[in-house]
């Protein structure tokens, strides 16, 4: 079953162009009901977004408040499940509640839905890769994405795709908030239909990812940085890290390096940063300034419009295509590469990390 691959956890990260593309399938009809026959109707009395989500989930979710705040203008809260479930919030009867989950099972999600439903918010949608789960049986609207079985612990095809499903979810709030003209909805459509391609792309870097993870998985210690629709990116690579290779990693936004963390940053802290152009490049840029000014190894995933190059001290990879507000996808790629290899190196059990499970079903 494995093929050419060494684990189920590389197979699948090498499954994400055709998990894209199955995710993808049905966007030649766009339209508010791939989210479900009543979607449109739903979509139009809701007044904000409430993202309940566990893990690399609730970084999928993250992100998506950065595309639907700025692209849609409508607001969203991004809450871990495990507290949700357990606060006194105050509820909105008006919010869309959205569950992002790729098993549909994990027992946080579903209680924190429940908690949602009971206190009178009763607009559910969920994006879920596993059609006939409990998540999809119990919320209003679904989008199923189409990752395919994921057998690696550690969540990677899945995260992709609902990235994507977010973003189509994104595309359709915009819509119907007026906030879209047919242009632009096209070529976003298209950016989609090509991420099989771009991401493809990002997969052929491997042997450069590879001749870093040898030294990479020497530290003990790494921190991520990233900003803006990249620090949940960032902080995704930092759980991938830790996850499978036992690497302790810290995600931040870079902005905050000199509130604390810039305190860690010695010769021996390999500083990973998500370094696409976008508008915070260059504030991204003096913060690595701040990093190399302690001595701190950084490892730059650049991309080919960013114009940073490999130094003493600086190393630099380019991912070949700059793209945009769906960057979030190619870069969390190569994170994965990254914390894969340099577990390889270290000779884990990648597939099955020490005292995880893959689906969470008890609390
Ligand atoms: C990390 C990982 C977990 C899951 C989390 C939620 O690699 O896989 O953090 O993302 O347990 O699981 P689902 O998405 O099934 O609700």
């Amino acid at each position: 079953e494995l093929g050419l691959y060494q684990h189920y956890m590389q197979k699948e990260i090498f499954e994400q162009p055709q998990a894209l593309a199955d995710t993808l399938q049905g966007i030649e009809d766009f339209s508010p009901r791939i989210f479900g026959e009543n979607a449109q109707a739903v979509f139009e009395t809701v007044d904000s977004i409430l993202i309940l989500a566990c893990g690399t989930s609730y970084y999928a979710g993250l992100t998506a408040k950065y595309w639907l705040e700025a692209k849609a203008g409508i607001p969203v809260n991004v809450e871990i499940a495990s507290e949700y479930r357990y606060r006194s919030s105050v509820p909105n009867p008006n919010t869309l509640v959205l569950t992002i989950t790729q098993s549909g099972e994990t027992a946080d999600t579903l209680a924190a839905l429940r908690h949602a439903k009971e206190q009178g918010m009763a607009h559910t949608l969920t994006i879920c890769n596993v059609a006939t789960s409990a998540m999809v049986r119990e919320c209003e609207l679904a989008y199923i994405t189409r990752a395919g079985v994921e057998i690696g612990v550690a969540s990677t095809k899945a995260f992709t795709t609902q990235l994507a499903g977010l973003f189509l979810l994104t595309l359709v709030f915009a819509r119907l908030r007026g906030r879209l003209n047919p242009q632009q909805e096209a070529d976003y459509l298209r950016e989609l239909r090509h991420l099989p391609a771009a991401i493809s792309a990002v997969l052929a870097l491997e042997p450069q990812i590879i001749a870093w993870a040898e030294s990479f998985s020497r530290y003990e210690n790494a921190l991520f940085l990233g900003r803006g629709l990249h620090y949940p990116i960032a902080l995704e690579g930092a759980l991938k890290l830790k996850e499978i290779s036992y690497i302790h990693a810290e995600a931040y936004p870079a902005g905050e390096l000199k509130h604390g963390p810039l305190a860690l940053v010695t010769e021996q802290m390999p500083v990973v940063t998500v370094a696409p152009r976008d508008d915070l490049l260059d504030k991204l840029k003096s913060n690595m300034q701040e990093v190399r000014a302690r001595g701190g190894q950084l490892f730059v995933f650049a991309d080919s419009d960013t114009h940073i190059h490999s130094e003493p001290g600086i190393h630099v990879i380019r991912l070949p295509e700059n793209y945009g507000v769906l960057s979030p996808l190619l870069h969390v790629v190569a994170l994965q590469l990254l914390a894969y290899h340099a577990a390889l190196v270290r000779g884990t059990d990648v597939d099955k990390p020490r005292n995880l499970a893959k689906s969470v079903t008890v609390e």
